[in-house]
């Protein structure tokens, strides 16, 4: 990857400096409102934006929420996260009710120094996903200067990701995708051993590029959440009706022998916390062993399995978390994720997490000051470790 061109490079005084950001951030309503329930991503954002105020430059900020598909949909409005920008800023926020076009672009050139607006959702604009030249232009006619600081979503060709700074005459990155290079890039390409690799969540599908990246640099891995299942089901183990197709379990085989292969400890559940139905709370209970039994599906880890991966941790210069080890979003079935994140928090190793559902897992265990990183990106952060190029960096190069 050949060096950027950073934000501090860059004059930015009276300048309209259009910051891409990631504020897909997740939302609740709350009677006719939607409010942010995790500011990660905001706060994340904090220092390029406060860096452009203190030096006089007039801030854009612009961000895709949720998938809206190319329509205006109002429960996809920036505008709950331009109220807890402004809160967590201390100044107003202007919100534009589209990203492009006279409104906006009249606004830009109203601003004052030290001003900050945020556009209206990209996504309602079919044109951001389908990387064209022509909104691209309409976006930079709104500024003087690109800045890509949106780390989550550099996975993505799309418009404001892509075309917008292949074309920008202007361009550099923001200290949150600085940051999350200085962290992210050592772990991918030398982390100090021993490594320890944690990988949870669903299908093994979205996860094999990472795992397989990280083979010959790794350990142990120690598996949890659903793709654990089709471990098991490749080691013949029953698995009753947890979710798992065959895919799953063919991939599952292909890293059981090329963890063989390098040498690498593989950890995988002994025991697990199963339930009828993944809502069905009152019917949960503990498997003596590592078998499903039928009609039964499994919904965390159990007891055997934390205090195994506990000791899985041991002696670890590095560990690396993505994925939570069952259904947390169910309290029930939380306690083997948020357990495991405190044994993990305890470890002297250097702690790295990433992936949006293990992130929140952190926080509500509490822990999230004990990791050394936690990173704002999910797909993004994934596609990185595995060594893809990120078509958002490509674009600055
Ligand atoms: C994310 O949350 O991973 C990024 O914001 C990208 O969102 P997307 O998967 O909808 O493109």
């Amino acid at each position: 990857m050949r060096p950027l061109r950073t934000i501090t490079e860059i004059p930015l005084k009276a300048k309209r400096v259009f910051v891409r950001v990631d504020f897909n951030v997740p939302l609740k309503q709350e009677g006719e409102a939607w409010v942010v329930t995790d500011t990660t991503r905001l706060v994340g954002a904090l220092p390029t934006i406060r860096y452009i105020i203190e030096q006089g430059g007039r801030c854009i900020l612009a961000s895709h929420l949720g998938r809206p598909k190319g329509k205006s949909i109002k429960k996809y409005s920036l505008e709950p996260v331009a109220a807890k920008l402004s809160e967590l800023l201390g100044k107003d926020v202007i919100l534009t009710d589209d990203c492009i076009g006279d409104g906006p672009r009249g606004l830009s050139h109203q601003l004052r120094n030290g001003d900050v607006m945020l556009l209206e959702n990209l996504r309602f604009r079919p044109e951001e996903e389908e990387n064209s030249v022509e909104f691209a232009n309409q976006l930079l006619e709104l500024c003087d200067i690109y800045i890509s600081d949106a780390f989550g979503a550099l996975h993505r060709a799309h418009t404001s990701t892509f075309m917008a700074p292949k074309l920008a005459a202007v361009k550099g990155v923001g200290f949150l995708v600085q940051k999350e290079l200085e962290a992210l890039l050592p772990l991918r390409e030398n982390p100090h051993r021993p490594f320890v690799l944690i990988m949870g969540g669903s299908k093994i599908s979205d996860k094999i590029g990472v795992l397989e990246h990280f083979l010959p640099k790794v350990d142990r891995v120690i598996i949890g959440g659903a793709m654990a299942y089709a471990f098991l089901k490749a080691r013949g183990t029953e698995i009753g009706n947890s979710l798992c197709d065959d895919r799953q379990v063919q991939l599952a085989s292909k890293l059981i022998k090329g963890a063989l292969v390098r040498n690498v400890e593989l950890l995988i559940p002994v025991d697990h916390l199963v339930a009828s139905k993944i809502d069905d709370t009152k019917s949960a209970s503990v498997t003596p062993g590592a078998a499903i039994p039928d009609g039964k599906m499994g919904v965390d880890i159990g007891p055997n399995t934390l205090a195994l991966y506990e000791k899985g941790l041991e002696g670890a210069e590095t560990i690396f978390w993505n994925g939570p080890m069952g259904v947390f979003e169910v309290p029930a079935f939380a306690q083997g994720t948020f357990e495991l994140a405190k044994k993990i928090a305890a470890t002297t190793a250097k702690k790295l997490a990433g992936g949006g559902d293990s992130v929140a897992a952190i926080v509500q265990a509490g822990v999230e000051s004990s990791f050394d990183f936690i990173s704002t990106g999910g797909g993004a952060t994934l596609e990185f470790l595995e060594g893809k190029e990120l078509p958002g960096l490509k674009a600055l190069e």
